[in-house]
């Protein structure tokens, strides 16, 4: 048995705030409202936060990271994405599902699920990620076609298909990628002769960055992101 405010910790809640999404009425157990941190949960009670049934067991987090921290554990000399959790979290061994550079901003997941990481980050997988990506110079029709044949890279490497969809504005498109090459998207534009000038991760494995997530915040996913990211990808 373990206290409801600890359940909800576990789950990537900050303590403050599951206490105060409990004194809120928004935490039930077994669908009845739950107004006491104390109350004492089982392991199969089905715990909801405003109605999303709560994954146990694991810790899987959405973070909209911001720019100036590295996508590490530990780091001898920069901030981490790590030191914007709370302790809490640190201890249970929470690690970023793959890495965005230090000046890219955007979706990161984060979680102590070490098999469900590995299967999203294989490169068998091909899981989309989606990043807005803005150039010094003008994105075209001709660099759509270019990166649906799939680009090769200054070295030599061969990228899979990418999707560009152009936005309006002359600079910014929205590409999607289904592999993870370093500084993938910078390589990509560069060979296009248009180097990144900003680069935001929007969506990956069919989540969608949140977007009431402030830049350094972050919020556990809800059992269905969970099992969207299973069942689509495993
Ligand atoms: N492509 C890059 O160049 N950098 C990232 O961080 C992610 C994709």
């Amino acid at each position: 048995m373990e206290r409801l405010d600890k359940v909800l910790s576990g789950a990537g809640y900050g303590r403050k705030e599951a206490r105060a999404l409990i004194a809120q009425g928004r935490v039930t157990v077994n669908g009845a409202a739950a107004l006491r941190p104390e109350t004492r949960c089982e392991a199969r009670d089905a715990v909801a936060v405003d109605g999303a049934a709560l994954e146990r067991g694991h810790v899987y987090l959405m973070l909209h990271k911001p720019a100036g921290v590295v996508s590490a554990t530990q780091d001898a000399r920069e901030r981490t994405v790590l030191d914007l959790l709370d302790d809490d979290l640190r201890r249970r061994g929470v690690f970023p599902v793959g890495r965005l550079d230090k000046d890219v901003t955007g979706l990161l997941l984060l979680t102590d699920d070490g098999a469900l990481a590995h299967a999203l980050l294989s490169p068998r997988r091909h899981v989309d990620k989606v990043y807005r990506v803005r150039v010094d110079g003008v994105l075209t029709q001709a660099d759509r076609a270019a990166l649906a044949a799939g680009l090769t890279l200054g070295d030599g490497q061969v990228c899979l298909p990418a999707g560009l969809e152009l936005t309006g504005e002359p600079d910014t498109g929205l590409l999607t990628v289904r592999e993870g090459k370093y500084h993938q998207i910078k390589r990509m534009m560069a060979s296009l002769g248009k180097p990144v000038v900003a680069l935001e991760r929007v969506a990956m494995a069919g989540l969608t960055l949140d977007e009431t997530l402030a830049p350094g915040r972050w919020r556990p996913l809800t059992g269905e992101e969970v099992a969207l990211l299973r069942g689509e990808r495993i």
